[in-house]
């Protein structure tokens, strides 16, 4: 092992689901994306004593030992402790994040995911990708009770990814860049209660509900066909009719439906809900042209707060 280092970061972005949300959950493929501009940001130093996790953006500030085992920090931390087969010596973890908190833009992922990497530094060690994955999604199920592991993939491997819960990722191909714009409600995304709901209506309604899981399959192929082409019209499309299959899943709401609709209306090619439903984001696919306009149109329809922001084209 490599002597410890006094101090080290590790970052990590946050997501956005482009299509396949829920469904995923029912081992339809999904398409994800990082989304670089909001990040989760870790910091490991030695202390005097103890250790120590400060997150003053949720305000906590506590001793690890303080923590319920079942907290999705110290399951983190007792996870990678398990995976490193190490023990700590006193710590201070400073936690900072800039990725809004049950808005679907995967901020407990990130967390988990800058925190594991953090510290196996810090330890002078480099957990493998496949690892930081795996505990991620260990934690994830704290957040979420089932979760696709969607999330915490694509924060891991941190590109466009295509995600089937039984077969894993691969990359997502994007022939050119692709103007987004992210809105959110300013209303919290319950995640857990809204997978909860399909699947109670799932199991009341099976053939209709895996009838709807399927068509958002057929849009989430039509999706990932766009972007190979580069047809960002034929992507807008594919977005506009995966958001009309998560309203009949019953998980958008009025709010989500009116910035949808203001995006549509201000040029977008495209527009749908993100993540979970309930609250949360909505994402516009426009060109470079109409980004502000749309910006500005959600901003007008009462969205709490809109990111600008552009996936590259892969290499
Ligand atoms: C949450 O970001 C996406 C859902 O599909 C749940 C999951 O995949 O775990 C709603």
């Amino acid at each position: 092992m490599r002597a410890p280092f006094h101090s080290v970061e590790a970052r990590a972005p946050g997501k956005i689901i482009l299509a396949g949300e829920h469904a995923v959950v029912y081992d339809r493929p999904a398409l994800a994306v990082p989304v670089p501009s909001v990040q989760a940001r870790v910091q490991v130093r030695r202390a005097p004593a103890g250790f120590t996790l400060r997150a003053p953006d949720i305000g906590l500030t506590a001793a690890l030992d303080d923590l319920p085992p079942a907290h999705p920090l110290r399951r983190a931390v007792d996870l990678t402790q398990a995976a490193l087969q190490a023990a700590w010596p006193p710590l201070e973890v400073r936690i900072a994040s800039s990725i809004p908190v049950a808005a679907g833009l995967g901020s407990g992922a990130a967390v988990t995911v800058a925190l594991v990497r953090a510290l196996a530094a810090f330890v002078g060690r480099a957990l493998p990708p496949r690892q930081v994955n795996a505990l991620a999604y260990e934690v994830e199920k704290l957040h979420h009770g089932t979760p696709s592991g969607i999330d915490n993939t694509v924060v891991t491997y941190a590109r466009p990814i295509r995600y089937r819960k039984s077969r894993g990722w691969q990359p997502l191909p994007v022939a050119r860049a692709v103007p987004l714009v992210i809105a959110d409600t300013g209303r919290a995304a319950p995640t857990r209660e809204m997978v909860l709901g399909v699947r109670q209506r799932w199991q009341a309604q099976p053939a209709r509900y895996e009838a709807l899981f399927d068509a958002i399959a057929d849009q989430v192929a039509a999706a990932q066909a766009a972007l190979a082409a580069g047809d960002l019209p034929a992507l807008g499309q594919a977005l506009n009719a995966n958001h009309a299959l998560l309203q009949a899943l019953g998980v958008s709401t009025p709010e989500l439906d009116a910035l949808v609709n203001a995006a549509r209306a201000a040029g977008a090619y495209g527009a749908k809900l993100s993540g979970a439903g309930g609250g949360g984001n909505m994402l516009a696919v426009t060109d470079a042209t109409h980004q502000p306009a749309v910006a500005q149109a959600l901003r007008a329809a009462g969205a709490a707060r809109v990111l600008c922001t552009t996936l590259p084209p892969t290499p």
